[in-house]
């Protein structure tokens, strides 16, 4: 007998982070005949997606503002109430962070799964009858078995067997910054499982808005692993890029003119060929560990070593960034101030897990400078957050810079103007638009001299640079 047609009315999202948030924003705008609810135990977070200035979102993703205009009270709702969503639920997504382990077994590689079993038990807990889970998380692959272990577990208790469950693998593909455009308009969205008519409920909902031909279909672990070797081989291009960068600068070469030549070859392509102060963000160097752990527990300690060194590479990048800049500022940059533009991992988002700025920064401060920091979406709490043990100073930005200013800390400009009074650097870490029109004539006389500007980025103007008679220097070029 052929099994009934999954219809879902009801989703449920656990986490409303960086992927649940505007995930299911968009599934609510495009599909207005499901209900999507979206759960977090962070009261404090869906606070701030119920927000009625939407300026106050917690995450900062163009566009996605005017899709909760849309969608929020109408069929997409946050709550903190899981139990409730979970049991209306016809489809729960799982959309929970999976870090990596800090102690124990795998410590410093392995995903720490604490919150996706979690998230197995409550569902087990609550649902009601059929329920279809999704991976939406980044998971190691086979963890689809252990969630299934934990459902089936609660399958079987079941006196009056009215719960039933099926897991698919639907990992999420979407970049910060440009989450909403990747939503709508994905190049593929991959779906893994081994049940024919929960495969088809999912791709049912995608279809809403997605070509057909996009939707690929496999088995789990295939999905599972396909999402941590994307993540891995968009990482390993930075890496290569950065490393050729590195090159570039002893050779005489330029960067932007290899990055050229080579992306012309089709079979290379012309994107991430960006060299940069290196990757950041959540889940490239996760992703990567993740799969040096799990290729040293099946038995390739020559495959986890491979895709180690994309992370290494990426570690001393990094490193390189700062000693070159206490070099070229004559070997000391103790009670020096400089000024760093851009804490984010990249541009558009206000995310700055794992940005490069928070290793620069603390090598910086390391070294004694009077650090001040300038980014146009990052709270100053974040990064009290990111730069620990560094304190911050208060009320550095007088027009007497340096009186309050106690070396080795930090301060917070909320003005970009405001930023360069007084100092020997400036540092441009995140390729934010409004860095490529700075006025450097108008700064460099308010900066100490001989005053240098270090784009890690190639977006400052260089012309305007040289001509305001400060020194530059940018990744991926010689200079004498
Ligand atoms: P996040 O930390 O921003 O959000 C996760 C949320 O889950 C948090 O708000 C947390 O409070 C909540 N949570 C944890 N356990 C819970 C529980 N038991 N019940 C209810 N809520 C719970 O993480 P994120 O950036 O959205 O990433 C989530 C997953 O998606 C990760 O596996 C990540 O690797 C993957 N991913 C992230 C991105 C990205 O751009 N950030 C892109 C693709 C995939
Ligand atoms: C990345 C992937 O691009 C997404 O497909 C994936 O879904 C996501 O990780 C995830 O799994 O979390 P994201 O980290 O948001 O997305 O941003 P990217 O645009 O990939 O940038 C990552 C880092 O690489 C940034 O620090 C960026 O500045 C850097 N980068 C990127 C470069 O240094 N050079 C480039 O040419 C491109």
């Amino acid at each position: 007998m052929e099994e009934k047609k999954i219809i879902v009315n009801n989703i449920c999202c656990i986490g409303a982070g960086y992927v649940g948030g505007p995930t299911m924003s968009v599934i609510a705008d495009r599909c207005p005949n499901i209900n999507v609810e979206v759960v977090d135990l962070n009261e404090s977070r869906i606070d701030a997606w119920n927000s009625e200035e939407l300026s106050n979102l917690p995450i900062f993703e163009p566009g996605l503002d005017q899709v909760i205009k849309r969608t929020r009270g109408r069929n997409l709702f946050f709550s903190t109430n899981i139990s409730e969503a979970i049991a209306k639920a016809d489809m729960v997504f799982i959309s929970v962070n999976t870090p990596t382990k800090k102690k124990g077994l795998g410590a410093g590689q392995a995903s720490d799964l604490k919150w996706i079993e979690a998230c197995a038990r409550q569902v087990a807990k609550f649902s009601k009858g059929k329920t279809v889970v999704v991976e939406k998380s980044t998971l190691p692959v086979r963890t689809a078995e252990v969630i299934k272990k934990i459902l089936g577990s609660y399958q079987i208790i079941n006196e009056n067997n009215e719960k039933e469950f099926c897991v698919l693998s639907n990992p999420e593909f979407l970049a910060e910054g440009t989450a909403i455009d990747n939503l709508e308009n994905p190049d593929r969205v991959l779906i893994g499982g081994d049940d024919e008519n929960s495969i088809k409920s999912l791709v049912n909902i995608y279809t809403n808005w997605i070509p057909e031909k996009k939707i690929i279909t496999t088995n789990l672990w295939s999905s599972e692993l396909s999402k941590l070797a994307a993540n891995a081989f968009l990482a390993q291009r930075i890496s290569s890029i950065n490393s050729i960068a590195a090159f570039c600068e002893v050779a005489g070469a330029d960067i932007e003119e290899v990055s050229k030549a080579i992306g012309s070859d089709s079979r290379i392509g012309s994107n991430f060929l960006n060299a940069s102060p290196g990757f950041g963000g959540s889940c490239f160097k996760k992703d990567i560990l993740n799969l040096v752990y799990l290729s040293r527990y099946f038995g390739l300690p020559e495959v986890a070593d491979y895709w180690e060194s994309v992370v290494r590479i990426n570690e001393w990048n990094q490193k390189r960034i700062s000693e070159l800049i206490v070099k070229t500022l004559f070997g000391t940059i103790s009670g020096k101030k400089i000024v760093i533009l851009g804490f984010s991992f990249k541009a558009n988002t206000n995310d700055t897990r794992e940005s490069p700025a928070i290793r620069i920064s603390k090598d910086l401060l390391e070294e004694g400078a009077k650090v001040v920091i300038y980014d146009p979406k990052v709270k100053s709490s974040q990064i009290i957050n990111d730069l620990e043990p560094y304190s911050s100073t208060e009320n550095c930005l007088s027009t007497q810079p340096h009186k309050n200013f106690i070396d080795g800390t930090w301060c917070f400009s909320e003005h970009l103007e405001d930023s360069f009074d007084g100092a020997d650097a400036v540092v441009v870490l995140t390729e934010w638009p409004n860095f490529a029109t700075i006025k450097w004539s108008s700064i460099a006389n308010r900066m100490r001299s001989p005053g240098w500007v270090f784009d890690s980025r190639r977006i400052v103007n260089e012309k305007d640079v040289l001509s305001s008679g400060l020194n530059y220097w940018s990744i991926g070029r010689k200079y004498n």
